[in-house]
């Protein structure tokens, strides 16, 4: 309970100087938080590179960047340039992707309620890839193929009837999902049929994705052995893994590198047979451990006998993780990095919800005080892009800190944006 943070849950290119405080890739973080204000995420922009680079190493050309992780333009153009493509699953992701200027080829699109006009989009676009879903998904491409779009290629999504081993809500997997044709019950082995015999769409290949935050990677295995019958009879030689490989967020907790994750996923693909080429689809992996998030701390609160509250300026509207799964994170002060931590607390937002709560057990050094800058690491996935306003709390600007200079590519929401869409 009373040991520092471990240095492996901070950033690649964070460094602490002789007095404890912390750096994000050259720059001070209670300079950046003083620059921008808090509640404020710090991007290492180096590391998300890395990991970028990492990925096209280990998968090759075709692996895709799953932008539901975290997207904005700067973002978006950071992974194309590192030759990832995007996996985008709305309209709205391929609208930023696209904006940001990544050429339609380059995109994944996925999604298990596609509509119409989110289809017609990805055929403007001439996305790389759709993932199709269902069999109304089929139909929905036949029309607009009958109305003189180009035939897409396409991935069908199987669901290989395996969970993994992570958060109930984070299976996708099990035969109980809203996602892909089941292998169970021959409704992968339907769909294949009906594409193979409908002109309106290429079959490229099959898709599995089994979950999210997965840190053992024989779940991986055990798909790809269920699957491995079909994807050697189908007609097209891509097979995706999709994403889910797991971070650490807490003490004690490591996971697979994106390298040793894409060795075990070809080592099953060469065991059970399959000569596909290999594509995956991390989204956490590549950005997670990347990002920091800044909080003030605005009240301490010790209830006698019970335990000691810290509130801080954001909460479940910038990290809703802890509220929808449960998620541990640590928090720290990056003004004594190093400092052992032995007091415990419960640091919780500024929302009007008693489940609003960033870390319920923390660990923070004893002469935390109001004013300090408290920082949670590791939360460059799934905060951001799961933020909202919530009592019209403005959501937090984004910053990539690169050799020593900081680069604002999300400004701070204000008062004046909450309004914006608002008609009287
Ligand atoms: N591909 C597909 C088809 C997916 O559905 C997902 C994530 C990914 C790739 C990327 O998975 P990753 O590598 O990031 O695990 N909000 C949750 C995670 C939901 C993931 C949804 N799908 C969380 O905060 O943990």
């Amino acid at each position: 309970m009373a040991a520092p943070l471990p240095q492996s849950l901070l950033s690649d290119n964070a460094s602490i100087n002789a007095a404890g405080r912390l750096s994000v890739a050259g720059c001070d973080v209670l300079e950046l938080a003083e620059e921008f204000g808090t509640p404020l995420f710090v991007y290492d922009e180096h590391h998300v590179r890395a990991r970028c680079r990492e990925a096209v190493a280990a998968f090759g050309d075709g692996v895709a960047y799953a932008t539901k992780a975290f997207l904005c333009t700067a973002m978006a153009r950071l992974a194309h340039e590192e030759g990832m493509h995007l996996d985008v699953a709305t309209g709205g992701e391929l609208h930023v992707a696209l904006s940001a200027g990544v050429p339609g080829d380059r995109l994944v699109m996925h999604g298990n309620n596609k509509s119409q006009a989110e289809l017609e989009m990805a055929l403007q676009a001439g996305v790389g890839r759709i993932v199709v879903d269902s069999f109304d998904e089929i139909h929905r491409i036949e029309l607009l193929v009958a109305d003189g779009w180009a035939p897409p290629t396409v991935l069908l999504r199987v669901n290989p009837g395996v969970e993994a081993h992570t958060h109930e809500y984070l299976q996708t997997g099990a035969l109980d999902s809203k996602f892909g044709f089941s292998l169970a019950g021959g409704m992968a082995e339907q769909a294949i049929e009906r594409v193979s015999e409908t002109p309106a769409m290429n079959l490229a290949g099959l898709h599995a994705h089994i979950g999210s935050q997965v840190f053992a990677v024989d779940s991986f295995a055990k798909a790809i052995a269920a699957l491995a019958p079909l994807v050697k009879r189908v007609d097209g030689d891509e097979f995706s893994i999709g994403g889910g490989l797991g971070v650490g967020y807490v003490s004690g907790e490591s996971a697979p590198s994106i390298t040793e994750w894409a060795e075990a996923v070809r080592g099953a693909c060469a065991e059970a047979g399959i000569q596909s080429r290999i594509l995956a689809e991390p989204g956490r992996a590549i950005v997670a451990s990347a990002a920091l998030t800044l909080y003030s701390v605005g009240t301490i609160k010790p209830i006698e006998g019970v335990r000691t509250y810290v509130s801080v300026d954001g909460g479940m509207s910038d990290n809703p993780r802890p509220v929808l799964y449960g998620s541990g994170y640590e928090a720290f002060l990056p003004r004594a990095t190093s400092a052992d931590r032995e007091m415990g607390v419960r640091i919780v937002g500024k929302h009007c919800e008693s489940g609003d709560v960033i870390v319920q057990e923390a660990a923070v050094p004893a002469d935390l005080r109001v004013g300090d800058v408290l920082a949670t690491p590791v939360t460059g996935a799934y905060g951001h892009s799961m933020g909202s306003n919530y009592n019209m709390v403005t959501r937090p600007p984004v910053v990539f800190a690169k050799d020593g200079t900081a680069r604002l590519v999300v400004r701070r929401e204000t008062f004046d944006d909450l309004t914006r869409r608002d008609l009287v």
